[in-house]
């Protein structure tokens, strides 16, 4: 179910949207049985859509929207949704947008195969436009989230990580994608390098926040609204930013126990036992505080957009990823 904010601001490009979504459908629809399969599973497993919407936003906010907006949007849609088939197998995770993620139903192996598949496919759909805008910008940006992932897995476990380096890294693994999907729609609206420069800085800034909340929701959401699985930060060694705040208040032995429930054997539930032996609220209010920042900036860089109904459901995005439950 989507919330109701969230489909309210949609509005201006409901049509586009769903457009977006039959392009997507259409474009992966499968060549043999064990695809259709898999295709079959991942249409019924449906996400928020939000960086193809803002694609579409972004883009219609300049003026009537251009003939390949749809497909970019669908691309950008394409790409997160291989790296959140390849996420799952990397977080050990079960649960994606309400069921079972593709790693828990057909195994590892084949969900690697198919995030590459859907990699694969955006890619050379995005070679078919005519520009080379999308393709150029789009690999650069993967390679990006890319290196996010990987860089994170190498500072699992590291609990002297700084809130400057955590940022570095949701903004490579989160923001990225964010703030091409607003690039690609200005570039594909014809507007020039200030313009598309200013609309990326919103989108980033919008997917930091994005990811900072996600990382609260992880601690303290509930599985049954947020569709996905949740406390996979903890248990597989991820240091977030309530994390980062709680370590630096804590003394040496209470530092220690922390490592403990992140690492020893025979913990069954890693992320509920540190919500009960240490109190995260004032790390997640810390955490919420900067999401906060990050969407306020957010928001000044919408100033150079053209004023209408676009605009007002960008900026209400940027307070939507403030306060989402799902
Ligand atoms: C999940 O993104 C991955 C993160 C960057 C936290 P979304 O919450 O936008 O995922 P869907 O597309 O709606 O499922
Ligand atoms: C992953 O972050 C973001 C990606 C770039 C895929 P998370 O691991 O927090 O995303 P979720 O919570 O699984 O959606
Ligand atoms: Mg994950
Ligand atoms: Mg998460």
């Amino acid at each position: 179910m989507m919330e109701p904010l969230l489909q309210e601001l949609l509005s201006p490009v409901r049509d586009e949207v769903e457009e977006m979504s039959r392009f997507f459908e259409r474009e992966l629809a499968a060549p043999s049985a064990v695809l259709r399969e898999l295709v079959g599973h991942l249409s019924r497993y449906k996400g928020k859509r939000l960086r193809g919407t803002e694609v579409l936003l972004v883009g219609k906010a300049f003026g009537p929207l251009g003939p390949e907006h749809v497909p970019v949007a669908a691309i950008v849609e394409m790409i997160h949704t291989a790296t959140l088939v390849h996420d799952d197998v990397l977080d050990v995770a079960s649960l994606r947008r309400g069921l079972a993620s593709v790693n828990a139903r057909y195994g590892n192996p084949t969900a690697v195969l198919l995030g590459d598949y859907i990699y694969a496919k955006a890619f050379h759909l995005s070679t078919g436009l005519r520009s080379q805008v999308a393709s150029r910008l789009l690999a650069e940006t993967t390679r990006t989230v890319c290196r996010g992932e990987i860089e994170q897995t190498a500072a699992r476990y590291d609990f002297d990580l700084t809130e400057a380096r955590y940022l570095e890294l949701i903004d490579m693994k989160t923001a990225s994608l964010h703030g091409a999907a607003c690039e690609l729609g200005a570039r594909y609206a014809g507007e020039g390098e200030e313009t598309a420069l200013a609309v990326r800085g919103f989108g980033r800034d919008l997917g930091r926040a994005f990811q900072i909340v996600d990382d609260c929701l992880d601690l303290e959401g509930d599985e049954r609204i947020v569709g996905k699985s949740l406390g996979t930060d903890v248990s597989e060694g991820k240091i977030t930013l309530p994390v980062v705040h709680l370590l630096a208040g804590l003394s040496p032995r209470e530092r220690l126990r922390v490592r403990e429930i992140y690492l020893a054997e025979g913990i069954a539930d890693r992320a509920a036992t540190l919500a009960a032996e240490f109190d995260l609220r004032p790390g997640i209010e810390y955490a919420i505080q900067c999401a906060d920042g990050s969407s306020r900036k957010a928001l000044e860089s919408l100033e150079r957009l053209p004023a209408g109904p676009c605009r007002d459901a960008l900026a209400s995005l940027a307070e939507y990823v403030l306060c989402r439950r799902s």
